[in-house]
């Protein structure tokens, strides 16, 4: 089905992948770009070596276009006394491991997109580049749109979707409520802007003179469709591959989308600092799932990483983010390529 995403992105279907920091690398994208959708490969968590690395890999292993993805979020400064006052309400579940108060940050840092990363790109080229957090810095960008990459970015509001378009976006991607992960919120951090997909995607279309992506609980063929109905040029689907045999989500991550426990999401800022969506569990329901107290983005991740490391070595998920939208009806542990051709169904090549 060709809409205007195909034109700009040069795909079989108008679909992509979603990037999923920390529970993918090359490898789904990879699978997903030989389905002749968009892969993505998010770069959020990665060091410049593994970056350089998932690069070459996705050189080699494909001549289709695929997306790289990178944060843009402001560098928090540290601020010791909210980081000693949020450890203070975690000292019960400390004590419970008999963890010490000040036990160390294994954390995997969160890096916003930078002049090293960039450059890094340049060597690269790759034909889409994805913001999610706003955009980086003008310079930045245009070093980006220098080599022709189209831009795309996340808008929760039909604010943001003005924004992203006037300062350089050449495709919004709409992130309703329904979404997993972290909301790609940036003018406003206030949860109550939220909106649900079908009521942000046809307000962003009318708005912006640019394809516009829908992205947030659409997991099956019959979302796709709809999604084009009120206006879509594309869709962008991230929590139906997390079961891929492609996608390095670890087991106890696995093991929870195919519970009972999958049903029940919410909004949560401890694992982070930032608002992201996630199945409830334990650490959500005794400190949340929202907590006023939570250190700046991404610094909150020190404290709950001894907590998550401790609690997975005796198998229990208690303290893990378990990112998942609100729709895991379309999870299943097949291919990446038949996850793909599950989602196309019924539109025409
Ligand atoms: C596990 C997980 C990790 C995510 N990580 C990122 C990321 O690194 N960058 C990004 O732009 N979006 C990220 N997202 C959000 C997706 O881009 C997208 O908005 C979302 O997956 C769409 O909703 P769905 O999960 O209901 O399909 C993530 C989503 C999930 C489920």
């Amino acid at each position: 089905m060709k809409t205007s995403l195909n034109t700009w992105l040069a795909t079989d279907w108008p679909l992509i992948q979603a990037p999923m920091a920390g529970v993918q690398g090359s490898a789904l994208a990879l699978a997903v770009c030989a389905a002749g959708a968009l892969g993505s490969l998010p770069a959020a968590m990665l060091s410049p070596e593994q970056l350089r690395a998932e690069l070459a890999a996705l050189r080699a292993g494909t001549t289709r276009p695929y997306n790289v993805n990178f944060f843009c979020h402001p560098p928090p400064l540290p601020d010791a006394g909210r980081d000693a006052a949020w450890r203070a309400q975690l000292a019960a579940d400390y004590a419970a491991f008999g963890l010490a108060p000040e036990a160390g940050d294994r954390a995997p840092a969160r890096r916003p997109f930078d002049a090293a990363a960039a450059a890094l790109l340049a060597e690269f080229r790759p034909p889409v580049v994805s913001f999610h957090f706003g955009l980086p810095q003008a310079e930045l960008l245009a070093q980006v749109k220098a080599w022709g990459a189209c831009v795309m970015s996340s808008a929760t509001t039909v604010d943001e979707a003005r924004w992203l378009r006037a300062n350089g976006a050449d495709v919004i991607i709409a992130q309703g409520l329904e979404a997993g992960g972290h909301r790609g919120m940036f003018l406003s951090d206030d949860p109550r802007t939220q909106i649900g997909t079908f009521a942000l995607l046809p307000q962003v279309v009318r708005a912006v003179d640019c394809p516009v992506v829908a992205s947030g609980g659409i997991a099956d063929a019959a979302g796709v469709r709809a999604a084009l109905a009120l206006g879509a040029a594309g869709v962008q689907v991230g929590t139906a591959f997390l079961l891929c045999p492609e996608a390095t989500t670890s087991a106890l991550h696995r093991a929870a989308l195919q519970s009972a426990d999958a049903a029940h999401t919410a909004l949560t800022n401890l694992f982070t600092g930032r608002p992201a969506r996630g199945i409830v569990n334990r650490f959500m329901r005794r400190h949340g799932p929202l907590n006023p107290a939570v250190p700046a983005f991404p610094l909150a991740a020190a404290a709950v990483a001894p907590l998550r490391a401790a609690a997975e070595a005796q198998g229990r998920s208690d303290y893990s983010p378990l990112w998942a939208g609100q729709n895991v009806s379309g999870c299943r542990a097949l291919p990446a390529a038949q996850v793909v051709q599950a989602l196309v169904a019924g539109l025409v090549a």
